[in-house]
């Protein structure tokens, strides 16, 4: 076998690569009949500084992740060479590789929020299932997301539902999925997360994704085997990555895992959220962020409103810290275009915003300002961002968006929030703090002794009034 040195098999050397070297020369009169032109200091100078501006340009060009080429030429081209999933496996190798594109603008001042009293530097996030196995987490951040989200992850690993499961409806800009979980597993997923940490001893960072103003979320799943109603995955996932995520997401929606919905209802709700918080309280503090992480949970779009009440009480009792309005909906729209409406699974993108929204809203209404809620559903655009929050959402997340427009959705959306709230005179954080204020549930007033009994009195008496009407009113007929 030839050995490879500097690229060249030695058999070519000397001799072979001297006839190729005369060959090649030859060739070349062959097609200039002219000598090969004098080499000049000044010429060779004036080559290398074009080929170097040249170069530069285009890598200031394709790492702007706003750059047309890779919205309108290698998005596009990834969508349409490729099937749906080994296309979105090559993003996610693409922005692992380090050789991604990047948000290149710092953010605006308005965008800045707030949540659990700590700041955040925009607040669009990304969402759960497009970095299952948190392969790429730094090249997501890169994108300008200050919230990243991995997962789902389940216990063990597992391959999940025969392929095809992700269908694209490319007129409703919308995409079905039944991927049910696919997983390398919590020791995988950690291992990767722990890999990168590289220096923190010499400063420790006060969050676990390791930048300023940014969030990193692990999106906790469910084995397929797992008895329906155990909550054992999921607590196994708070003590796993506990000390790794600033946050941790129990996902009870989707809607490909036997059963998994099954968890929002009342009485295994009770239990699954007091048995994730309390393994998160009777963690130590991480030993990276010295913090102990949130839990929020993360809801299916397609619930009653009698179940968003019942939920709602049953997190008001809880320890919980947030909740994320929605996953995909298994809902079909009668708008729908796209042939592939009819395939199984959960729908995502514009389609599912105004069931996601309206949840949010049931559910604002019925939790309090210190419970936030992250919004989820067909954000596409800056103004979708900000009608979340003016239905009460401290911050959004976006994931089919970004598969249709590519790296620069999050930046793109960021701009269009920022003319949008340039418009109303306001902040982000103005705007969700007057929604939160004023939409959310307060407790009731207690009723005074003195005042419940008159209250009392006067309701019987006008029960006691109308009975007497209708009394009446039979003995005059
Ligand atoms: C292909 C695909 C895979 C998804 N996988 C997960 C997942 O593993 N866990 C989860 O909580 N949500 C998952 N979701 C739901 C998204 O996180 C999000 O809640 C939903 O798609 C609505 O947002 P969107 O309209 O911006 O896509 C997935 C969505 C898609 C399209």
């Amino acid at each position: 076998m030839p050995i490879l040195q500097h690229g060249i098999p030695q058999k070519l050397s000397r001799n072979s690569l001297a006839r190729a070297s005369k060959a090649s020369r030859s060739t070349r009169h062959l097609f200039t009949q002219s000598t090969p032109a004098q080499r000049t200091p000044i010429r060779t100078g004036l080559y290398t500084t074009a080929f170097v501006l040249s170069a530069g340009v285009f890598a200031v060009y394709y790492f702007d992740a706003r750059s047309a080429l890779h919205r309108y030429i290698l998005t596009p081209i990834l969508r349409n060479a490729f099937d749906v999933e080994t296309g979105h496996k090559i993003a996610v190798k693409a922005l692992k590789s380090g050789l991604a594109p990047r948000d290149p603008v710092g953010d605006d001042e308005r965008l800045k929020s707030r949540i659990w009293g700590e700041a955040v530097s925009n607040p669009i996030g990304l969402a759960a299932g497009f970095d299952k196995d948190g392969e790429a987490i730094d090249g997501l951040f890169d994108l300008g997301f200050s919230w990243v989200e991995i997962g789902s992850v389940t216990p063990n690993p597992q391959p999940g539902n025969p392929r095809p499961r992700m269908f694209r409806l490319d007129e409703d800009n919308a995409v079905i999925n039944r991927y049910g979980f696919p997983s390398q597993g919590h020791s995988s997923v950690l291992s990767r997360i722990r890999a990168r940490i590289p220096n923190f001893f010499s400063r420790p960072p006060e969050r676990a994704a390791l930048r300023e103003g940014a969030v990193l979320a692990v999106n906790l799943g469910k084995n397929k085997e797992s008895p329906a109603d155990s909550i054992d995955d999921f607590v196994s996932g708070v003590r796993a990555f506990g000390p790794f995520a600033d946050v941790l997401v129990v996902n009870v929606s989707s809607p490909n895992t036997p059963g998994l919905r099954g968890l929002q209802n009342r009485d295994v709700l009770e239990k699954l959220l007091a048995g994730v918080t309390k393994a998160r309280d009777d963690l130590e503090p991480s030993v990276l962020t010295s913090r102990k992480p949130k839990i929020v949970l993360k809801i299916a779009p397609d619930l009653e409103e009698s179940q968003i009440i019942d939920m709602a009480e049953v997190i008001r009792n809880s320890k919980i810290d947030g909740v994320i309005v929605s996953n995909t909906t298994i809902q079909r729209p009668k708008t729908l275009i796209n042939s592939n409406k009819t395939e199984m699974g959960g729908l995502s993108g514009p389609p599912v915003k105004p069931f996601s929204l309206k949840a949010l809203q049931s559910l604002r209404a019925n939790l309090p300002a210190s419970i936030p809620l992250i919004g989820c559903g067909g954000i596409v655009t800056g103004k979708d961002a900000l009608d979340y929050a003016k239905a009460g959402a401290t911050m959004v997340q976006v994931y089919t968006g970004f598969g249709y427009d590519g790296v620069g959705a999050c930046r793109r959306i960021k701009d269009q929030l920022i003319d949008e709230l340039k418009k109303e005179g306001r902040t982000w954080e103005q705007v969700v703090n007057e929604a939160v204020e004023k939409l959310s549930w307060t407790e009731p007033e207690p009723v005074k002794k003195g005042e419940a009994s008159i209250k009392q009195l006067i309701e019987e008496a006008e029960e006691l009034k109308s009975m007497l009407d209708k009394l009446g009113d039979r003995m005059e007929t």
